[in-house]
């Protein structure tokens, strides 16, 4: 099976790659990844005789067209991911997200290639605080920053073009996601690097946020189970009941390294900040069998701590930009 993954050099995606090579010897892997700011070919270092990497975008009609007529399967990460980012330049999300999935979703027509897309729990909005409400395939779209506005977009087409077209399509809308090879933008690398650095956690607001948490892996293991047992036209919600509140988050990881747990600053919140992310993945449990391995929080969180401490030479190059970003925004 010839399978082509678009931002396989991603956080996500890199974690993909190297667990098909290793759990799936039968499937060959192309990966398509423009090498953005968040893409990284020594995520795909312990796979990279095992896999073919081809820089360039998803924009790029004539090469997609080319990779897609060579596959069996398009597993579809690529992505600009980031909402802080968003809020600065929605341009890019706009390429990216929204021509780069038409231009992809038109190559899977024409070559009548299965697309699996790849989503986000952030196109459904955010849920209260204090509501036992979780967000389910039927929960209406109601994204609120550009970042999810163009997923919500992206994943509109896909369904349009497996009622229109007959593309062999699913989409899976997962929550966050943690673990190896995260960019230290997002939150929790951000907050286990700065600890390595011995500075002091960055809360948005006033930290009661919530969102619900799923190890990388456990992601990555429901996309292939939608891949292989899915239903055609289909969404499914990936989540492991991981809701935690970004305070208590911090004071997990305070607490791996041995700090006080009131040793944190918080610093200006994100405008339109989604209050609540939760996910019901009934779908996937009871038609699927999927099921989570990652079920302590704390524990997956201590093994990610341990992935940064050893992989230095891995984030150290974008730290001091990535900070001064932040510090631009007063976060
Ligand atoms: P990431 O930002 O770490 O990686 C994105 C990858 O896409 C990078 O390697 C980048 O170089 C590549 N890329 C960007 N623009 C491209 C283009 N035009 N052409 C080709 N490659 C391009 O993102 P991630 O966190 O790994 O997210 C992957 C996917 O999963 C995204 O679609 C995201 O919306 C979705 N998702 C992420 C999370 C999460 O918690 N991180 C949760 C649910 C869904
Ligand atoms: O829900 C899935 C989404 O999760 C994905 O679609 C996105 O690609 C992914 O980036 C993530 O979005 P969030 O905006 O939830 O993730 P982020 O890591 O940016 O922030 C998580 C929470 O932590 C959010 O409430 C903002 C807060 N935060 C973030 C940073 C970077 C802080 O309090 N301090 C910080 O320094």
């Amino acid at each position: 099976m010839r399978v082509l993954v678009t931002g396989g050099a991603g956080f996500i995606g890199a974690n993909f790659v190297q667990q098909t090579v290793r759990e799936r010897p039968e499937v060959r892997v192309t990966v398509l990844d423009a090498l953005t700011y968040a893409g990284d070919r020594t995520s795909l270092d312990p796979v990279a005789d095992r896999v073919e990497l081809v820089v360039g975008s998803i924009t790029d009609a004539p090469l997609v067209d080319r990779l897609v007529g060579e596959s069996d399967l398009v597993v579809h990460f690529a992505a600009e991911s980031h909402n802080d980012n968003s809020l600065n330049d929605p341009s890019p999300f706009v390429q990216t997200n929204l021509v780069g999935t038409f231009t992809l979703l038109e190559a899977v027509r024409r070559h009548g290639v299965r697309f699996h897309h790849i989503s986000t729990d952030e196109v459904y909005g955010d849920l209260p605080l204090d509501s036992p409400e979780r967000f389910t395939p039927e929960t209406p779209y109601n994204p609120s920053s550009p970042y999810s506005s163009t997923k919500a977009g992206s994943d509109l087409m896909v369904r349009a073009w497996v009622r229109s077209f007959d593309v062999r399509a699913t989409i899976s809308n997962c929550s966050n996601n943690y673990g190896p090879y995260q960019h230290i933008e997002k939150f929790i690398p951000r907050q286990i690097t700065n600890l390595i650095d011995g500075v002091r956690p960055r809360l948005y607001g006033a930290g009661l946020n919530v969102r619900d948490w799923i190890h990388v892996e456990d992601h990555n293991a429901a996309v292939w189970s939608i891949i292989e047992k899915g239903t055609i036209g289909e969404t499914y919600l990936i989540g492991a009941d991981g809701e935690t509140s970004n305070l208590e988050v911090v004071r997990t990881l305070l607490g791996i390294f041995g700090r006080d747990a009131d040793d944190f600053d918080h610093v200006t919140d994100r405008a339109g900040h989604d209050l609540r992310y939760a996910i019901d993945a009934s779908r996937l449990r009871t038609e699927l069998g999927w099921s989570p391995s990652y079920t302590d929080f704390r524990e997956g969180l201590a093994a990610t701590v341990d992935w940064y401490r050893e992989h230095e030479a891995w984030w150290r190059g974008a730290k001091a930009a990535t900070e001064a970003k932040y510090a631009a925004t007063g976060q």
